[in-house]
């Protein structure tokens, strides 16, 4: 008899391939996955520990499933609770003390060694376990085949960071950066183009500095990549997350002209539009250098749509600091964009910083900064109105009758189309836009 699985992810575009990569290792074990922790046999809680409120938000979202791990032990059943992630990797101590009830905590570079912690549990000889080493051995090498769960797939080419920008765990979460091999790489793209992939994110913390091996053992780079994985049959659109604004080359942005796969749609985080804050957090650029690599990315790919992250009040920001960043906006202009309060994290440069910036005023610029932003992307959308663009429609809408999907800029659109062009792009004129979906109708 299958076994079922629930996994429950938090966190970035990585933890979701993490939790991928688990149920494949699950699969292998007799696990299927299923979409309710009612019946499961098993549940993966896949942890991110970038802001305060994540990692408090994953502890109460714990306690819901002692009592029924409890209810399960009465009947005789087991329950094995697995939790996984950045928050074990960061807090492993603080999070064994807390959550007692958990089986088995795994950092994210640990998660390929779940069979033998499972067996061990299994043979009782561990009560409770954890690893949160860093291996010397990638556990890219010991994974098994993945399959698409989907049309959209996510592909992880590297990842950890070394780049310690003052405020971030990342670099302590998820180690020292670590481009996969370009063969592999490759290899598994292929895999879920087989599977039904036509839309493939290529993930990494620095995905623009992939520097991994190619098939002669001479250090690569994305633009190269990414002209061998537009090669494999199937796979239709290619993006990639997230990149760091220094790392650019001429040949990547040339890409973004010369490879029809690579959609228009990059997301360059920033974090700041003023120099002294970008230092301080160190960030290695300016923002000239930022809005140099925007004006290229435009010549090559007019329509390219661009986003960016932003943290509000940073250690030390001063009001006329604010402003710069609402300039900066005012003078880029994105389509879409992810915004923070800054949060302390603890163990980081940024956290012992003397001028901590009250969570009002934070809170009060990242409001300003988000109206700003929405009205950025609203007008990014309205623009699509009466146009045609490609949809590849990817999922059920919730309205009967209708599929989502996204166009090139990663806009969601709701399109009226019957069940059999699911999976399918299709062309479709846009006849409603609101401030974050579309509607549109298909056009022969
Ligand atoms: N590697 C990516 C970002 C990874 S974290 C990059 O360099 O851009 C995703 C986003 O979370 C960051 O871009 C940043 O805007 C935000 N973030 C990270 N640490 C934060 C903190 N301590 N407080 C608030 N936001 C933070
Ligand atoms: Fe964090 Fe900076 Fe690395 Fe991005 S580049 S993951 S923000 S340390
Ligand atoms: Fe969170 Fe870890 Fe990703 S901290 S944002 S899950 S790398």
């Amino acid at each position: 008899m299958t076994k079922k699985l629930f996994v429950k992810t938090f966190g970035c575009q990585m933890n979701v391939y993490d939790s991928a990569r688990m149920a494949d290792i699950m699969r292998t074990l007799g696990y299927e996955q299923t979409d309710t922790p009612d019946a499961a046999d098993m549940i993966i809680f896949n942890t991110c520990h970038i802001r305060e409120k994540a990692s408090e938000k994953i502890f109460s979202e714990l306690g819901v499933f002692k009592p029924l791990k409890e209810a399960r032990r009465k009947e005789g059943r087991d329950l094995i609770l697995v939790v996984a992630g950045c928050v074990v990797q960061a807090e492993s101590d603080e999070f064994m003390k807390r959550a007692k009830f958990v089986d088995i905590a795994l950092g994210p570079q640990t998660y390929h060694r779940l069979p033998e912690m499972l067996a061990k549990l299994e043979r009782k000889k561990a009560k409770r376990l954890i690893d949160v080493e860093f291996p010397a051995v990638s556990k890219f090498d010991s994974l098994p085949e993945t399959r698409s769960n989907g049309v959209s797939s996510f592909l992880a080419i590297q990842e950890g960071c070394d780049r310690f920008c003052s405020y971030c765990v990342v670099p302590y979460t998820r180690g020292a950066e670590y481009s996969r091999p370009l063969a592999d790489i490759v290899a598994e793209a292929r895999v879920l183009a087989e599977t039904g992939t036509k839309d493939l994110m290529l993930l990494g913390q620095n995905v623009n500095a992939w520097h991994g091996e190619d098939e002669n053992g001479k250090e690569s780079d994305l633009s190269r990549l990414v002209a061998a994985v537009a090669e494999i049959d199937g796979i239709e659109r290619i993006r990639y997350v997230t990149s760091y604004p220094s790392d650019f080359t001429d040949d990547m942005i040339a890409m973004h002209r010369d490879i029809p796969k690579v959609m228009p749609y990059l997301h360059l985080p920033i974090q700041s539009g003023s120099d002294v804050i970008l230092k301080k957090m160190n960030r290695r650029y300016t923002t000239a250098d930022y809005e140099r690599v925007v004006e290229k990315l435009r010549a090559a790919r007019p329509d390219i749509a661009l986003s960016s992250d932003f943290i509000t009040g940073f250690p030390e920001e001063t009001d006329e600091d604010f402003r710069q960043t609402l300039d900066l906006v005012r003078r880029v202009t994105f389509a879409q964009s992810y915004s923070f309060k800054y949060s302390p994290r603890p163990g980081t440069p940024a956290a012992a910083m003397k001028n901590q910036i009250p969570e009002s005023v934070k809170g009060e610029r990242l409001e300003e900064l988000q109206a700003l932003l929405l009205e950025q992307h609203a007008a990014f959308n309205m623009r699509m109105l009466n146009r045609e663009t490609d949809v590849l429609l990817e999922a059920d809408g919730h309205r009967a009758g209708t599929l989502i999907g996204h166009t090139p800029y990663m806009q969601n659109v709701v399109v009226r189309a019957p069940q059999s062009e699911k999976g399918k792009t299709v062309r479709v004129k846009i006849t409603k836009t609101a401030a974050t979906t579309l509607e549109g109708d298909i056009v022969s």
